[in-house]
C-alpha cells in the first residue's frame, strides 16, 4: 500500500510517496483511510517546527483520520465507518484515570509520536477507534483534531447560556467548530476573520482582526493565534471573564499587561486536544446534523505536496486528502 513518508522533518521536499508495508498486531484495528485532514500541526511536523518528539522518522504524519475497519475487534466490526482518537494514553496514570488521557504522563499525538493516517491503510490500537456511521464524511473527518480541541476548549471556560464568545481564527479548522459548538450551547458568538462566510455557521457578528470594536467585550474568548493578537484579545474580555487558548499559531511569546488580568480577575486556561469523554460528548453533537463543515479541495495522496502548499492559503473551507475512495 501507499503512504506519504517524511524522510526527515525538513521540508515538503522529503515528503515522498512510496510503497510500503504495514502489519497488524493484537488489538490493533486496520482501517482503510478515506479522509486525512492537513492541520497546523501537520504542516509544522513537515517543515521541522513541531514541538514534541518526533517517532518514528522516517514518518508517516497525518493526525486526523476518517476511514472504513477492515478488521473487527471488541466493539468495532469490519465496514463499521470510523475515525481515531488522536491522543495516546496508557489508560493507568492519575491523568487517565481522572478522565484526562491528553494529560497521560505516557501520552503523545497520533501522527506525531506514532505513524499517521497519510496512508492508503493504517493500524491503530482499537481503544483509539470511535464508530461514526450516520456522520457526515467531511464532518466526521474533522473532529479528531477540529472538534474535539475546539469543544474541549469551550467546556474548560465552564460557559453559561446567554453568555458571549469572541472567536478568534474562526475560519479555521478550530474556529468552525467553535462558532457552532458555541451556538449550540446557547452563546452568542462573535467571530474574527477575513472570512464574511463564517456567519453561515451560526456567528452573530464577524469582524476582521483589525476592525475589532475598541469597547466590544465579552465573557469569552478563544484565541490559539498566539503572539501579540493573543495579548490584544485581553482588551475584549468582560470583568471576570475567561480567555482559553491552545495555540501559538503567530508566535508562542506574548506580552501581557497582568494588571488587566488581576484588576479584572480575568482567567487564562491552556487546553490541548481533549478526553475520551469530549470524543463522546462531541460525536453526540455531530449525530443531530446541525453541524456543519466545509470542505475547499479534496486531493488525491499523489498529490500530497500541492495539498499542502494550498493549505496556506485556504480562503474557504478545509484541505484534505483522500487517499482511497468511499
Ligand atoms: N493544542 C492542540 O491540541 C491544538 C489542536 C488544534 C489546533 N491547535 C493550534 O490552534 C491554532 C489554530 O488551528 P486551526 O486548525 O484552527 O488552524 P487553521 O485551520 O489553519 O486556521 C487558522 C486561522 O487563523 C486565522 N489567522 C491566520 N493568521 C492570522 C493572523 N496573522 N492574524 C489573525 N488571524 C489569523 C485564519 O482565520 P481567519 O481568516 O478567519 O482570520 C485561519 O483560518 C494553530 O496554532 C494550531 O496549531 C492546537
Ligand atoms: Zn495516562
Amino acid at each position: 500500500m501507499k503512504a506519504a513518508v517524511l524522510e526527515t522533518p525538513q521540508g515538503l521536499e522529503y515528503l515522498k510517496i512510496r510503497e510500503i508495508e504495514e502489519k497488524g498486531s493484537v488489538g490493533k484495528i486496520r482501517i482503510k483511510v478515506i479522509q486525512t485532514g492537513i492541520n497546523p500541526v501537520d504542516y509544522n511536523l513537515i517543515h521541522g517546527k513541531i514541538i514534541y518528539g518526533i517517532n518514528p522518522i522516517p514518518h508517516i504524519p497525518g493526525t486526523e483520520c476518517y476511514g472504513t475497519a477492515l478488521s473487527s475487534g471488541h466493539s468495532i466490526r469490519e465496514g463499521d465507518s470510523v475515525i481515531v482518537y488522536p491522543r495516546l494514553y496508557d489508560g493507568t496514570c492519575d491523568f487517565c484515570l481522572d478522565g484526562h488521557e491528553e494529560l497521560c504522563i505516557n501520552g503523545g499525538l497520533f501522527g506525531v509520536n506514532t505513524n499517521g493516517s497519510y496512508a492508503e491503510e493504517i493500524y491503530v490500537d482499537e481503544r483509539n477507534v470511535y464508530r461514526v456511521s450516520g456522520i457526515d464524511k467531511d464532518l466526521a473527518g474533522s473532529i479528531p483534531v477540529g472538534g474535539l480541541t475546539a469543544y474541549h476548549a469551550i467546556k474548560r471556560t465552564r460557559p453559561r447560556e446567554g453568555e458571549s464568545i469572541l472567536v478568534y481564527g474562526a475560519s479555521g479548522n478550530t474556529g468552525i467548530w467553535a462558532v457552532q459548538i458555541a451556538k449550540s450551547m446557547g452563546l452568542k458568538v462573535i467571530a474574527v476573520s477575513g472570512k464574511s462566510w463564517i456567519s453561515e455557521y451560526g456567528a452573530d457578528k464577524v469582524y476582521r482582526i483589525d476592525e475589532i470594536p475598541e469597547d466590544l467585550k465579552t465573557e469569552i474568548v478563544m484565541n490559539s493565534l498566539g503572539g501579540s493578537v493573543f495579548a490584544d484579545s485581553l482588551h475584549h474580555i468582560q470583568r471576570g471573564g475567561r480567555i482559553v487558548t491552545f495555540g501559538i499559531y503567530n508566535g508562542k511569546e506574548s506580552t501581557l499587561d497582568l494588571s488587566r488580568v488581576y484588576s479584572s480577575e480575568i482567567s487564562i486556561f491552556g487546553t490541548t486536544g481533549g478526553s475520551r469523554d469530549d470524543m463522546n460528548d462531541i460525536l453526540k453533537l455531530a449525530r443531530t446534523g446541525k453541524i456543519r463543515m466545509p470542505v475547499e479541495k479534496r486531493f488525491d495522496l499523489k498529490d500530497i505536496r500541492e495539498a499542502m502548499t494550498q493549505f496556506k492559503s485556504k480562503s474557504t473551507g478545509r484541505i484534505v486528502i483522500e487517499p482511497t475512495n468511499a
